[in-house]
């Protein structure tokens, strides 16, 4: 871990694993949460943005800019992948009251071009939602793929299969025109995928520690992650959830976390009957390097993250 923290520009559609990303960041000493930014996914992107709002309150980080982005994908209509998973609040039906906050008027992609010149080379970015606001800010300035030091993104299913559909992971899935934007814009891109985030599980044990913490952040995953597990438990059997996103942030600011990876060519596919959405990735032994766009994460040491992220949000 270097002496600095990693500054990271945040763009998520803050659904429940958003949070655990975003608490993560907020109170992490290794990690600088530059600006925060938000996209339709999980729920329409207007609660994503007091969602994301309230994470700001909830830990007194009003100084944070969160700029709302787009409500809906580049290609098609306006629609949400429904509230089956995170609640039709995004936050585990928990209802809470509307934040005081507000965002800051700024749109997502004007917020993305804008620090990339104001600190050219020290930012991460780091989208936990549809890609629709990176591609947005690349048509606005394409040279932010030069000024950005990294995306790394919480993304994909490159040997597994998907959960939005059969082939796709949502993110991808929300918006596949997007997606191959973002894959063809020439900047270092590191993809965490369901290939390692579906082994990255937080499960009750871990929820009633951090609730008995009594820390803010403790005890606001706790009541929005109930809903989240026993979707989870209703799909899977077992009461543990994944940290999709979470552990995405924990690459970015940790690559010691990750076990297995693979530079390689990744496209989108835009017009299968079943596949779109898939993330194909060139894995092939002879598959030639040079043709890479992604580092694409294949396995990752999520039990030791989620030891590091427990000690964060229970202090
Ligand atoms: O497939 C998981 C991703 O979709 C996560 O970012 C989750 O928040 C949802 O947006
Ligand atoms: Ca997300």
């Amino acid at each position: 871990m270097s002496a600095e923290p990693t500054r990271v520009v945040i763009d998520c559609d803050t659904g429940v694993d958003d949070a655990m990303a975003i608490l993560y960041g907020l109170l992490s000493p290794e990690i600088d949460v530059v600006a925060l930014s938000t996209v339709w996914g999980n729920i329409w992107v207007e609660t994503c943005t007091a969602n994301t709002l309230r994470l700001l309150e909830i830990v007194g980080r009003p100084d944070i800019p969160v700029a709302e982005g787009a409500g809906k994908p580049l290609v098609g209509p306006k629609w949400r992948l429904g509230d089956g998973v995170h609640g039709a609040d995004g936050q585990g039906n928990t209802n809470l009251p509307p934040p005081k906050l507000r965002a800051s008027g700024e749109t997502a992609a004007e917020q993305i071009v804008r620090l990339a010149h104001e600190r050219p080379g020290e930012l991460v970015l780091v989208p936990i939602g549809p890609l629709t606001n990176i591609a947005v800010a690349l048509a606005l300035d394409p040279e932010i793929a030069s000024l950005y030091r990294e995306v790394v993104l919480m993304g994909g299913n490159f040997l597994v299969p998907g959960n939005a559909s059969r082939w796709a992971e949502a993110n991808i899935w929300h918006d596949p025109e997007a997606a191959q934007i973002v894959f063809d814009a020439g900047w270092p891109i590191t993809a965490v995928g369901l290939d390692v985030t579906l082994k990255c599980m937080l499960d009750q044990p871990k929820l009633e520690r951090l609730r008995a913490s009594g820390t803010p952040a403790g005890v606001h995953i706790d009541r929005i992650t109930d809903y989240y597990l026993t979707r989870y438990e209703a799909r899977r059997g077992r009461r543990e959830c994944a940290m999709h996103d979470a552990l995405a942030l924990g690459i970015a600011v940790d690559r010691t976390l990750i076990l297995n990876q693979r530079r390689c060519r990744v496209d989108v596919e835009l017009n299968g009957t079943h596949t779109r959405g898939m993330t194909a990735a060139d894995l092939r032994i002879w598959a030639p390097v040079d043709q890479g766009n992604a580092n694409v994460v294949l396995e990752a040491d999520g039990a030791r993250f989620i030891d590091r992220w427990m000690e964060i949000l229970s202090r």
